[in-house]
């Protein structure tokens, strides 16, 4: 099979240069392995007069990794309007940060079809796509409209909620619709899953059986394909790392006190603010905590352009400022605040240590931090992790100390608990962590999906498909010369 990946952010294959999110550091070593070709967005933007969309091609392990730049005129409005204005807020529960319009919803929808594509010069008779993530809901049915009969799957590396959630997304009954184009739609977690059978239920009238559903499009399996890391390169890699000058200038600063770190993309799916108070309550309900444990919170910048990133940014620079005059004294800073991301080497190294590893996210499809902290534990005197229970990491690492991230005084517990485990109490929880770490590794992850992808279309139209209701007409369909713009 010739497999050919897409993901609105691609990684170029050089571990020690930082990695903006999870997706693009999960897939870059399996997608370098597999032979298989990697389309995503250059970053860049150009204006769509040329004949051929335009792509950057290198080699990447054994296949390619191809960078497209998107159509300048509706690139604004597919990145940071639909995808991160619209899907990203509703697909973490929070309808009320939505800020899109129908300009937005029209530039995705021709970003998906621009994609489709060209996607086309990829594709041979024993292609098999494999879509990643909510910027690409509609283009399995771009690519249906364009002929491609072949396998084509899709992953979803965020949660999907419950139908009243996604319900605040403008278009989502067409979306969803263009989704079961799809032969295989992954998600995270089961309760992703049954959220997403639920909507077919409820908004189309839909019956999910066996994890099958069948629309116009023919059958599409839906299955829940928990994302995993590699753990034993994770802990070789911590290893090694403890050398580097980073870690090592780390650890002399500590000076015996014990170090908390949390790593995140400065997100408000994060739960980064609750975080901070949780800390400030615990240092304020146990002042003896002071000097004994300090946070380290890297906070890497992403969709910055955003008006709620930018004002998360500010409240956090300002709640850092705020809790660290409070606790602070002439010879110790509580919270270590930076902006800026590392190589996964580096991450890897900080990590190990750190005594605490605080993963608190609101909501979270995974969150790949949480197993990499955990893997880079050192066996003989391994930390603490303290996980958000609405982490989708929460489902296999429950021997971690799980918290509610909206209970300020339930976190500020918690991490002073994590602070003083006895050893004998650490090695057990990390121990029973690492058996679901090695049980679920990304390569098992990855070749799951591949496997459950090629078979997917066996009896494919074998039965005729129940008509689907059209909907009532929110968007007009695309129009023929819209097209004529980026061929
Ligand atoms: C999340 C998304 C990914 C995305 C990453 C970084 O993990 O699920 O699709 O690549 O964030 O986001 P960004 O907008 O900076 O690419």
């Amino acid at each position: 099979m010739n497999l050919v990946v897409v993901s609105n952010r691609v990684a170029r294959g050089k571990a020690n240069e930082p990695m903006t999110g999870g997706l693009a550091a999960a897939l870059l070593p399996v997608v370098e392995k597999s032979g298989a070709i990697w389309v995503g967005s250059s970053g860049r933007v150009r204006d769509g007069a040329q004949k051929e969309p335009f792509a950057e091609i290198e080699a990447l392990g054994a296949g390619a990794l191809a960078m497209l730049d998107l159509p300048a005129a509706h690139y604004g409005g597919y990145y940071e309007g639909f995808a991160n204005s619209a899907l990203w807020p509703a697909l973490h529960s929070r309808t009320d940060l939505i800020r899109t319009s129908q300009d937005d919803y029209f530039s995705y929808r021709e970003v998906n079809a621009f994609m489709a594509r060209a996607l086309l010069r990829f594709q041979k008779p024993e292609t098999a796509f494999w879509i990643q993530d909510y910027h690409f809901l509609a283009l399995g049915a771009e690519l249906r409209d364009l002929g491609v009969k072949q396998p084509i799957g899709f992953f979803l590396h965020t949660p999907w909620p419950a139908s009243t959630v996604i319900e605040g997304v403008p278009h989502h009954r067409e979306l969803v619709e263009a989704m079961l184009a799809y032969d295989l739609i992954g998600f995270q977690t089961q309760d992703d899953c049954d959220h997403f059978a639920g909507y077919l239920a409820a908004e189309l009238g839909l019956d999910v059986e066996g994890g099958v559903v069948t629309s116009r499009y023919g059958r599409s399996q839906l299955k829940a394909f928990p994302i995993g890391i590699d753990p034993q390169k994770f802990a070789e890699q911590a290893t090694k790392a403890v050398l580097h000058p980073d870690v090592s200038r780390l650890r002399r600063s500590l000076h015996g006190e014990k170090l908390a770190i949390g790593v995140d993309r400065l997100d408000y799916s994060k739960g980064l603010v609750n975080r901070l108070c949780a800390f400030d309550r615990m240092w304020t309900m146990q002042p003896a905590l002071a000097r004994t444990v300090s946070l380290l919170q890297i906070a890497t910048p992403s969709r910055g352009t955003i008006e709620a990133y930018g004002n998360l940014q500010n409240e956090l620079a300002k709640l850092v400022s705020e809790v660290n005059g409070r606790h602070g004294e002439v010879d110790w800073t509580p919270i270590r605040y930076l902006n800026k991301g590392f190589s996964q080497t580096v991450l890897a190294g900080l990590y190990r240590t750190a005594q605490v590893g605080v993963v608190t996210p609101l909501h979270d499809g995974m969150n790949l931090v949480a197993k990499e902290y955990v893997a880079a534990q050192n066996p003989a005197d391994p930390g603490v992790l303290v996980l958000s229970k609405f982490a989708g990491a929460a489902n296999e690492l429950d021997t971690a100390l799980l918290v509610n991230p909206h209970d300020i005084d339930g976190m500020a517990r918690a991490i002073a608990t994590a602070v003083s485990m006895p050893l004998a109490e650490r090695r057990l929880r990390w121990e029973a962590m690492m058996v679901k770490l090695r049980a679920g590794t990304i390569q098992q992850w990855f070749a799951d999906f591949v496997d459950t992808l090629e078979t997917s279309q066996s009896g494919k139209r074998a039965s005729e498909p129940p008509a689907i209701e059209p909907p009532p007409v929110l968007w007009p369909p695309r129009l023929a010369n819209s097209n004529a713009r980026y061929h």
